[in-house]
């Protein structure tokens, strides 16, 4: 099947009086792994349920493979949605399960039969075809509920939260599973998420979602390399964040802020705003113990430790500077001892790290 692109315009949806999506545009390419990431009650399912046909947005228009399909009912659509909940019927086999869209259908007996041994191969469930739900795990569980969806051969794959009910471990493995499939089948898919990780490293791209608004739409590096705004830079990966105002003195940049008081920044940097915010990741920060002078286009903070947890592949500090609290991720190396609670340190950012985000 030749892959469908899906597009939404200037799409707006308000149940009462509640704006829950607010001028949506996304245009997702033929084949594409494209997720939805955003807080809980941001409008993510809503979305979703939109383009399945279940919500009737109030103005603009969804497009499948270039068609308005507005005013076209669910079953019409070709649009296959996977629920959080995976809806299986608890009374009937796993093949039944599968079966139930294509008998709707009305299809003839030996397509059914023969549909759903491919699906159920496909998802890797072959020889489970007479268990109940009851009798399967979560993870087996969500394979029934894509092959069930697979087996109507939908032009466009919706996921709602498909791994949220598994535990940590069979989450990553699923989201392989799911990864494969997708590439497999080269079939338009919409992944919704709350878990930035498993955007990150599922899809393709990613639309972040707030409040009912698209903050940045991009691949998962340029989401996490070229953040927009506050919300992005925070919601993908951890961020430190200060707020406050830049100004130029005859040796180079200066950032003053309330947390931090005043910090030259390296000289090849150009504030875009004179207000903003200066944001760098935990895990560009370089920490020495003492007082260190900084190198070249570095950016140099001194502060204590204010905290530090250990994670197995590194630690994560918290250092005072200033008024502020500085997160730090440091590697750790077998056998090295972090650094005490009270301890001098001086933090080092390199130039490439440091960003400005529009206050
Ligand atoms: N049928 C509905 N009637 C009224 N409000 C709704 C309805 N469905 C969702 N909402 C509201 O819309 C917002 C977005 O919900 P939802 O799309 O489920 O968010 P998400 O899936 O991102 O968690 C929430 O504030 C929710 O309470
Ligand atoms: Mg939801």
């Amino acid at each position: 099947m030749t892959p469908v692109s899906l597009g939404i315009e200037n799409v707006a949806l308000r149940f009462g009086a509640t704006e829950v999506l607010r001028d949506i545009n996304l245009a997702v390419a033929p084949g594409e792994f494209f997720a939805l990431l955003g807080p809980s009650g941001s409008g993510k399912s809503t979305l979703l349920r939109l383009i399945a046909g279940f919500n009737r947005n109030q103005s603009g228009r969804v497009l499948i493979a270039g068609r308005d399909v507005s005013g076209v009912p669910p079953w019409k659509r070709n649009v296959g949605m996977v629920f959080q909940n995976y809806a299986l019927w608890p009374h009937m086999t796993v093949a039944q399960n599968v079966a139930f869209g294509l008998e709707e259908r009305r299809l003839p007996a030996a397509e059914i039969r023969r549909r759903v041994a491919e699906v159920l191969e496909l998802v890797e469930l072959a020889g489970l075809e007479q268990r109940r739900p009851g009798q399967l795990s979560g993870g087996q569980q969500q394979r029934v509920a894509i092959a069930r969806t697979l087996a109507i051969e939908p032009q466009l794959l919706l996921l709602d939260e498909p791994l949220s009910n598994l535990d940590a471990k069979l989450r990553l493995q699923t989201r392989q599973q799911l990864k494969k499939l997708q590439r497999r089948l080269n079939i338009t898919t919409l992944f919704v998420t709350h878990d930035q990780e498993e955007a990150l490293t599922t899809c393709d791209r990613i639309a972040v979602l707030d409040q009912g608004v698209i903050q940045q739409v991009g691949t998962p590096l340029q989401l996490f390399d070229h953040p927009l705004n506050r919300f992005v830079a925070q919601f993908v990966g951890s961020v430190n964040l200060f707020a406050g105002r830049f100004s130029r003195d005859g040796s180079g940049l200066l950032f003053h802020s309330q947390a931090l008081g005043e910090v030259a920044l390296p000289a090849s940097l150009t504030a875009p705003d004179p207000h903003g915010e200066l944001a760098f990741r935990p895990h560009a920060v370089r920490l020495c113990a003492g007082d260190t002078p900084a190198a070249h286009e570095q950016m140099r903070l001194a502060g204590v430790v204010q905290s530090q947890e250990f994670l197995g592949e590194f630690l994560r500090y918290q250092v005072r500077v200033g008024s502020g609290l500085v997160l730090v991720d440091q590697s750790h190396a077998r056998g090295e001892q972090p650094l005490p609670v009270g301890a001098p340190v001086t933090l080092l950012v390199p130039a490439p790290e440091i960003r400005f985000i529009a206050a």
